[in-house]
């Protein structure tokens, strides 16, 4: 939801920017730019419609000469995605140059103002406010530039990482945040600044997460400074990230989606990796451990979560339901924060992101921490600010996921939601001892399981090719796969573009089964389970009505094999981890259909990785 970088040292800035911004693209790639302190001191500000490649065409054979500079990806929310829509804007005097990412709320009354007062505006942007209110602070008071910042940001309702290069200051950048995530990385002798530690981990591994209300001044030469917006010091906490380079890169795969799909198995035993015992007899969640009093007294548990992760969200109130015997709500992060919920003494709040930066589920998490409720984060992106805003949690521990469509941080927060369920389930005494181990062990194979699971890459590959017709499809599955029939859906109509909805199996009879026909492909999970023979029964009710029936079945099956048109064949594991194994093929699905199509899986249109907006 946008990516904003900057450099500042003795390099060129711009093939450092650059870098950076294709490492950010996932969040936002609707336009692109880019402002630099020339050698002879000009602000050059270019800036252009389509991708980070479009704006390197754009600005060849321009002067990219300077060793500062901020750029910008842009995923637009104020103002149609165009040049004059897209970062950095420009002050009045052309003195400032800003980027940002978020959204700043009152924008239109701050506007009104500052046209009062004479002040053209180029763009429809709420960021070009911004900086045209901090001009007009800064010339109208003259003010120093950081002054004039913590005034301007005084006066803003909403969220925003920025950053702003002054033409007469050649030698400094200023940032602030709140509600939208700011890194800076510290090198010898320069800095970088990014939305996330993506694009700065080539560089140094020592970093700073600035914190809501908190504005750095980087000096070229000088020690970091950062105060709040009242103007009191803070002293920076030095963090080091432990990313490597090679999970950046797509490692031969076509697309990042591919790979991380194929990383599964992988990332799973990482996931799992100090938590599972190497027997696959015990698992120990320390988070779990570490609160055990507070969870084990929970009146309620409630998860919070969007999208994909709401999805991981649904399986967990089943897996917590169903092993520790509480009950478990499940929100979507956006309802919940505005509805004024009601939260006990007692209630435990989940919250999923892996991106840790979702506004919503983040605002839902303040909500309830507010009202008294204990809160657990199940995270990917570690320091993100879910993390920082919880009291405890699990990070799931598969490496940044970069591809738009989320694959590995599903299974991963599953399997993390089903190591939640487990301990807390023999801390609870929920669960027989014979159960347990039976649960943990089969989730320690789950890995082997998942390898032989993308070994039907091929064939799902020449399946999907007869599915392009398609303008519609439905995903049916009941209990642990019903909210993988949510995330097969969701997987195939934001890469493919094609229509798809998810449905209980049993519900498709109350109103779906109107849709069926000769030309409606329905995708069926129908792994053996207890509920087998009742999805038999709805994969008949489809063929009576000539739908194409894809059902996944598990490994042996020949019953449901004689009916559906076609069968995806799969391990055996328990029902409670199917999803681990289901879910998968239809990763495979999607993106093997939108393939096909001819979409841009990886960045698929309208949508942004990290949604930092509400
Ligand atoms: C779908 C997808 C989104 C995210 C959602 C929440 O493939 O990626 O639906 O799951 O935007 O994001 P996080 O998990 O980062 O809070």
């Amino acid at each position: 939801m946008c990516g904003i970088v900057g450099y500042i040292g003795a390099q060129n800035a711009y093939p450092i920017l650059i870098k950076a911004l294709k490492r950010l693209e996932y969040r936002g790639y609707d336009s692109a730019g880019v402002a630099l302190i020339s050698d002879n001191q000009q602000l050059n500000v270019y800036k252009t419609k389509g991708k980070v490649s479009d704006l390197e065409v754009f600005a060849a054979q321009k002067d990219i000469s300077g060793t500062i500079g901020i750029a910008h990806t842009r995923w637009a929310t104020h103002g149609e995605p165009c040049q004059a829509n897209a970062h950095p804007h420009y002050s009045e005097s052309e003195n400032l140059a800003i980027i940002h990412n978020g959204i700043i709320e009152n924008y239109a009354v701050l506007k009104e103002k500052l046209q009062e007062k004479g002040y053209t505006f180029k763009s429809s942007t709420d960021t070009e406010v911004l900086v045209q209110l901090i001009e007009y602070i800064k010339v109208s008071h003259n003010l120093d530039l950081l002054t004039s910042v913590q005034l301007a940001l005084h006066e803003v309702i909403g969220a925003y990482a920025i950053a702003i290069l002054n033409r007469n200051n050649p030698d400094e950048i200023i940032v602030a945040r709140k509600s939208s995530p700011l890194v800076i990385g510290i090198g010898k002798d320069e800095y970088f600044i990014a939305s996330d530690a993506t694009p700065i981990v080539e560089y140094t591994d020592k970093v700073v997460y600035l914190e809501d209300g908190e504005i750095a001044v980087i000096h070229r030469g000088q020690e970091l400074k950062i105060v709040t917006q009242d103007n009191i010091a803070v002293n920076p906490t030095i963090n080091t990230i432990e990313l490597n380079l090679g999970q950046l890169e797509k490692g031969g795969y076509p697309h990042f989606m591919l790979k991380e799909i194929f990383e599964q198995p992988d990332c799973i035993h990482d996931c799992m990796r100090g938590r599972i015992n190497i027997e696959g007899t015990d698992i120990a969640l320390s988070a779990i451990i570490d609160h055990k009093e507070k969870l084990l007294h929970a009146k309620r548990f409630i998860i919070v979560a969007c999208g994909t992760s709401w999805h991981a969200a649904l399986i967990g109130k089943y897996l917590i339901e169903k092993f520790c015997r509480f009950p478990v709500e499940v929100e979507y992060a956006s309802e919940f924060r505005y509805r004024n919920p009601v939260i006990n003494p007692g209630d435990v709040v989940i919250a999923i992101s892996q991106s840790g930066e979702t506004a919503d589920t983040l605002a839902a998490v303040e909500e309830a921490k507010n009202k008294g409720a204990f809160i657990y984060g199940i995270c990917n992106a570690v320091g993100s600010s879910i993390p920082r805003a919880t009291h405890t949690g699990s990070y799931i521990h598969v490496g940044p996921e970069i591809g738009v469509a989320s694959t590995k941080a599903f299974t991963g927060q599953v399997t993390v939601l089903t190591m939640l369920a487990l301990t807390l389930a023999r801390e609870k005494n929920s669960i027989g001892n014979e159960e347990f181990r039976q649960v943990v062990h089969e989730l320690s194979t789950i890995p082997e399981k998942m390898k032989k699971v993308l070994e039907k890459n091929d064939s799902i590959a020449n399946l999907s090719q007869i599915f392009t017709y398609a303008h519609n499809f439905i995903y049916l599955g009941r209990g642990f796969n019903y909210p993988v029939a949510l995330e097969g859906a969701l997987k195939l109509k934001e890469i493919s573009y094609i229509h798809a909805e998810g449905y209980p199996a049993a519900e498709m009879k109350h109103g779906p089964i109107a849709l069926i026909d000769t030309e409606m492909p329905v995708v069926v999970v129908a792994t053996h389970n207890n509920q087998y023979e009742k999805i038999i029964s709805n994969i008949q009710e489809i063929k009576a009505r000539k739908g194409k029936v894809i059902a996944l079945v598990t490994e042996g099956d020949t019953t449901i094999k004689n009916i559906a048109d076609f069968c995806i064949e799969l391990p055996k594991t328990i029902p409670c981890l199917d999803p681990l194994i289901t879910t998968i093929p239809l990763q495979l699905l999607a993106y093997h259909i939108a393939i096909c199509k001819g979409k841009d899986v990886d960045q698929p249109r309208n949508l942004a990785k990290s949604v930092t907006v509400e």
